[in-house]
């Protein structure tokens, strides 16, 4: 049987590690067989990985089968060094033939569709299979340009072919919040890739030309309250929309490769107007017409209890950082069945590492 677990820890970690892996084996009361059988080969993995690591701990338990969470026949995580792949990834998101300079606004988009899709009640859809590799969902209208991100992570995935894609597109959307500015994200390992049976049905990702009705039925099936929506919606922080591929047009923000509260000071400083143009609905400001809101955009501005929320982070960017973050790291690890998360692990921006690795100081 596939193995579905990674829990991965430091040494100093390793002690503490395997009573929590066993603990948490035993509450989902893992696979086939006995479950005296099962909980004490799970222990038997915990003491033999506590006593036998050296330079990195990871254990394996077995998922769940009835859960609907388990992805089927799906590819394992293996041992991989995430700060390598977070460095590499670091490394590749300036590219001045691209976009506004950086990957890293796609990046961070792939992350979140390939998390929002998540059902709180049926338990599927979510970070767990990867499944926008497969056409049924990388063709979702709302997923158009993905492919940008997908392709630009192919490199890396061959360099680091231990990681699986579920991982590295959540890796990828931590490292690219972390570099451009943002704050640091709480992220476990452990995800791993489903198949085509997997993919989720078309429309469960939030259109940009309704009102906020729409925005909650999205995201309370996601389990998110009101507050951790518009935390969210303040990634509009970064990137553009592009007419080739939502059909909307234009940044939300002057320095759209920073991450920042900008998004929310512009939302109240500037004045808003429907823009006149043949595309979908969408708003410009008056002052230059160069900024643009989404319809769900402005609702955060407009709806009685999102507007609190964005008024409080456009005034404060320490409060906004720290609920994104909680928020952002609480989307990427949707629908992943516990037993099979690692410990968090930490993931230095490349400012913060010393000495600086190889690569960011050449
Ligand atoms: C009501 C909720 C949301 C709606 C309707 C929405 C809609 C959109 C649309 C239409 C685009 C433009 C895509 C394109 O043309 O390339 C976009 C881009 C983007 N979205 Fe959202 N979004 C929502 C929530 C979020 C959330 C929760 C996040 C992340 C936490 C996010 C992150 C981004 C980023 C980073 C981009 C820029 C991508 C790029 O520059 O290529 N969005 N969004």
């Amino acid at each position: 049987m596939a193995f579905a677990s990674v829990l991965r820890a430091t040494p100093r970690l390793a002690v503490r590690a395997a009573p929590q892996m066993a603990r948490t084996a035993g509450r989902r009361g893992f696979a086939s067989g006995p479950s005296e059988t099962k909980s004490n080969s799970n222990l038997l993995y915990g003491a033999l990985g506590a006593a036998v690591i050296g330079g990195g701990l990871y254990f394996y338990a077995r998922p769940d089968p009835n859960d609907a969470r388990t992805v089927k026949d799906a590819a394992s995580p293996q041992e991989v060094d995430y700060q390598a792949v977070y460095n590499a990834i670091a490394d590749s998101l300036d590219d001045d033939n691209y976009d506004d300079g950086s990957y890293g606004p796609v990046l961070v988009r792939l992350a979140w569709h390939a998390s929002g899709t998540y059902d709180k009640n049926t338990g599927n859809g979510g970070s767990n299979g990867a499944t926008m590799r497969f056409a049924p969902e990388a063709n979702h209208g709302a997923n158009a340009g993905l492919e940008h991100a997908r392709n630009h992570l192919e490199p890396i995935k061959k360099k680091f072919p231990q990681i699986t894609y579920s991982d590295l597109w959540t890796l990828a959307g931590v490292c690219a919040v972390q570099e451009l500015g943002g704050p640091y994200i709480p992220w476990r390992a452990g995800r791993k890739d489903g198949n085509v049976e997997n993919c989720t049905p078309d429309g469960r990702l939030p259109d940009g030309d309704k009102g906020a009705d729409h925005i909650r039925k999205i995201f309370y099936r996601m389990g998110f309250n009101d507050n951790e929506i518009v935390a969210l919606s303040g990634a509009h922080a970064l990137g553009r929309c592009h007419i080739d591929r939502s059909g909307f047009d234009g940044p939300w923000q002057y320095a759209p490769t920073t991450f920042s509260n900008e998004y929310f000071r512009l939302l109240f400083e500037e004045q808003w107007q429907e823009r006149k143009w043949k595309g979908p609905p969408q708003y410009e400001n008056k002052s230059d017409h160069s900024l643009m809101m989404l319809r769900t955009d402005m609702a955060l501005s407009t709806d009685k209890e999102f507007k609190p929320y964005a008024q409080k982070y456009a005034k404060d960017e320490d409060a906004f950082f720290s609920d994104f973050s909680k928020a952002f790291s609480k989307l990427i690890h949707l629908g992943v069945p516990t037993a099979q998360l690692s410990e968090p692990v930490p993931l230095k921006k490349l400012e913060d590492q010393t000495p600086a690795p190889a690569s960011a100081s050449a």
